[in-house]
């Protein structure tokens, strides 16, 4: 018997919270812009990156690729002078699904790439088949190889590509190879999502030429060569939504600085629905919580309502009045965490990709455990609206994409902190 020390998260529930919190930069939007930086031999400078295990993974790439990189509280300095394309292990890039986001900047810069084979993960089995019929289309071949790919072209070519699904990783994998392939390439059926935007304007801001991110229609034309660039990129929609449905919750009041409502659209239209009162201001969003209404919602590409909120939603309407449904329609294995939040009092009934949920009157402290991110954020809503104490394990998850979580939380007034205990493995 070994004692291996395992960090979880405890939290006493039921505490109003209240006060204001400060949102982080984007984990979604940053790493597409690290990849990117990888297009140039120049200076790049990102400023707003959140300090999170996904961005020290996505660093740890970047290492072994030949990356100089300066992480100083929240500006990150990026130098890929001296880029070594296929060098890294296939094991360190499966680490991170993001990393196969260097495929098109690496191809377009190198005209040769090598990626960990991501696999499957809990909430889906996330292929990557457009990413490369897309890069196909401007002349890429794709060979498999044991533990990953490798990718390789004479010369990238500008086509017209049509996306089956709006797929936002091979969007920006496509925007970052169209940026230096030779003539137009058009995007159609790209997806939407506010990180896209910031992709664009970051090769923009490096000298590339997108326009029409944001829409369906993506225009590249592209460049010889990019210059560095300096760039803050904008706050983080999820984390956003996670303190917002956090506040709702709890019945208390909460101030989000930097939140902003163009990013949030549908998940304030289901606050209305819901009776959460809610407010924009100059420089972040307040709401107000109090007894919650049930209600419907799909997951959808953006501007629908984001994958990434529908465990937390699912959370927070456990305790709302009626029957909710909440129908995933993104990722196929997204319900995982519905047996923790029944371990706490929850009444749900998953159907298909549908979960149905009955409101009960109260939660209980349990003992759970997470298995992906956002499954560990919903885990963390339902303790701090449940009566009694809770032990989250799985709190890697949690650190992948959340940047200080626990003192942000307990910053509002809960009763919450990181414990260390030893667990007992035989
Ligand atoms: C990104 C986000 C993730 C979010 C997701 C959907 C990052 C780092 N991650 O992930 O948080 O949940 O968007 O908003 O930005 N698909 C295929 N073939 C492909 C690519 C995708 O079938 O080649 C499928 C996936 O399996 C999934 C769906 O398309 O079912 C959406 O995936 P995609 O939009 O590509 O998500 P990611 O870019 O991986």
């Amino acid at each position: 018997m070994t004692g291996l020390a395992q960090e979880k998260i405890w939290l006493a529930g039921g505490a109003r919270l209240s006060g204001e919190v400060t949102i982080s930069g984007a984990k979604n939007a940053v790493l597409p812009l690290m990849a990117a930086s990888l297009l140039t031999g120049g200076e790049c400078i990102i400023n707003n990156v959140p300090r999170l295990d996904d961005v020290l993974v996505m660093l740890s790439v970047f290492k072994e690729l030949g990356v100089t990189a300066d992480f100083c509280g929240h500006r990150l300095r990026l130098d890929c002078r001296r880029v070594r394309p296929a060098a890294v292990d296939p094991r360190v890039l499966g680490r991170i699904r993001a990393s196969n986001l260097i495929l098109g900047p690496l191809l377009a810069r190198f005209k040769e790439a090598e990626i960990g084979a991501c696999g499957g993960c809990s909430i889906g089995s996330r292929p990557l088949d457009l990413h490369f019929a897309a890069l196909e289309a401007l002349g890429a071949r794709i060979l498999p190889l044991e533990n990953g790919y490798f990718a390789f072209a004479r010369d990238l070519k500008g086509a017209q590509v049509t996306f089956p699904f709006p797929s936002v990783g091979a969007t920006e994998n496509m925007i970052m190879a169209a940026a230096l392939a030779q003539g137009r390439t058009v995007l159609s059926g790209a997806a939407t999502e506010p990180e896209i935007v910031e992709l664009a304007a970051y090769i923009n801001a490096m000298g590339g030429k997108v326009t029409g991110a944001g829409t369906p229609i993506i225009v590249i034309d592209g460049v010889k060569s990019l210059h560095g660039a300096s760039y803050t990129v904008i706050p983080d929609r999820i984390e956003a939504g996670t303190y917002l449905l956090a506040g709702a919750l709890s019945g208390g009041e909460v101030f989000l600085r930097r939140a902003r409502k163009a990013e949030l659209a549908a998940l304030l239209s289901t606050f209305d629905a819901m009776g959460v009162n809610w407010r924009e201001t100059a420089d972040g969003l307040w709401v107000k919580g109090g007894r919650l209404r049930s209600t419907d919602i799909v997951t959808a590409p953006h501007p629908g309502f984001p994958t990434d909120l529908q465990p937390l939603l699912t959370a927070v309407l456990c305790t709302a009045q009626g029957r909710s449904t909440v129908r995933e329609t993104i990722f196929e294995n997204r319900f995982t965490y519905v047996a923790e939040l029944k371990k706490m009092g929850a009444s749900i009934q998953i159907r298909d990709n549908c979960a149905i949920i009955n409101g009960v009157p109260a939660l209980f402290g349990a003992d759970v455990a997470a298995g992906d991110l956002r499954a560990g954020a919903a885990l963390v809503l339902a303790a701090l609206a449940a009566e009694g104490e809770s032990l989250i394990s799985g709190v890697e998850h949690i650190d992948r994409g959340y940047e200080d979580m626990v003192p942000k939380l307990s910053a509002l007034g809960a009763d919450i902190r990181r414990v260390k205990l030893r667990a007992q493995a035989v």
